[in-house]
């Protein structure tokens, strides 16, 4: 086996580890799941079904690159805590009255599993369990813990996930503009990046200048996510409903996939330069990004 194959294993072997801690940590602090409690069991198959975790791995591996010890006690938690937060999301992104999707990671939706009012109740539930965890954290300064639940109120809040949601919602199946396309996926995939990127921030310790740089560097990968999800509408394999945009203004629509590629490829340029002004290192997070944008594009070619 050459180096480069070694390095390249010994990557994917920790990536994974963080990904079973993860999972493992997020299945202790979600509620028991008793007969009949059919909230809770949507809970937990609304987060513990096998999304990619981007958002978790980037927190720990930032945290890492800015010098945190990647055992630090506080630091899963508040990646489940994110996770949490996403998951909420999607619950509701998906129900009749939104998204009115079937599939998601390649299960039944969970309003289709267990029922639309048990799914709003579940997202409800997991919303405020997130912030529970934040703030009952061990290991974490009290200060911490309240800067981080501060980022993640802005996020999930009415100038974040829910102004994005409401935005893509009204505005979503009539002509916009790009500026309009570009403030919809900053507000409603962009700001839980951002505050994903400002907890690692927080439990490292880091400066204001950093936590700035960061949140350019987030901004630039909420962007790109979002435009790599708009790409992958008409792919199968998704683990979601195919073609759900279709009617959708998106700048895939308007623009083409090709420019839509480009865009994309700025966006993790300019995410790259940001990420160095955060930290010179930043090495664990620059291989993450990188290896997951490059994995997802080759599925195009
Ligand atoms: C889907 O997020 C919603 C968007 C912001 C595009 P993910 O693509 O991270 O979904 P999971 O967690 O892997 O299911
Ligand atoms: C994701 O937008 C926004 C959320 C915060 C849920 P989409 O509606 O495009 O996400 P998917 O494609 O359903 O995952
Ligand atoms: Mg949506
Ligand atoms: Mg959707
Ligand atoms: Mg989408």
């Amino acid at each position: 086996m050459n180096a480069n194959v070694d390095t390249f294993s010994s990557y994917e072997n920790e990536v994974q580890a963080l990904r079973e801690a993860l999972q493992n940590r997020l299945a202790q602090l979600l509620p028991e799941s008793h007969e009949h409690d059919l909230v809770c069991e949507a809970m937990r198959e609304g987060t513990l079904a096998p999304g990619k975790r981007i958002r978790p791995l980037l927190l720990m591996l930032a945290a890492q690159d800015l010098g945190c010890e990647p055992d630090k006690p506080g630091l899963l938690d508040l990646a489940c805590a994110v996770e949490m937060i996403h998951a909420a999301s999607l619950i509701l992104d998906d129900i009749p009255s939104m998204d009115n999707a079937l599939l998601r990671r390649g299960r039944p939706t969970i309003h289709r599993q267990f029922g639309e009012n048990v799914a709003i109740l579940a997202a409800v539930a997991l919303l405020s369990r997130a912030f529970g965890v934040v703030a009952t954290a061990d290991g974490l300064s009290d200060t911490c813990k309240t800067q981080a639940v501060a980022e993640l109120s802005t996020a999930a809040g009415l100038q974040g996930l829910v102004q994005g949601q409401f935005r893509d919602l009204s505005e979503g199946s009539s002509a916009r503009s790009a500026e309009a396309i570009i403030t919809t996926n900053t507000l409603k995939t962009g700001v839980l990046f951002d505050a994903t990127l400002q907890m690692a921030a927080i439990a490292a310790g880091t400066s204001p200048e950093i936590r700035h740089s960061l949140r350019c560097f987030a901004q630039d990968l909420g962007q790109a996510f979002q435009l790599l999800d708009d790409l992958s509408d008409g792919l199968s394999g998704t683990g979601k409903d195919i073609n759900k945009d279709s009617g959708k203004s998106t700048l895939v629509a308007m623009l083409g996939t090709q420019a839509v590629r480009q865009r994309l490829q700025e966006h993790l340029h300019s995410a790259d330069e940001h990420l160095s002004s955060a930290c010179a290192q930043g090495a664990a997070t620059r291989r993450f990004m990188h290896t997951w944008f490059d994995k997802q594009l080759a599925m195009f070619s």
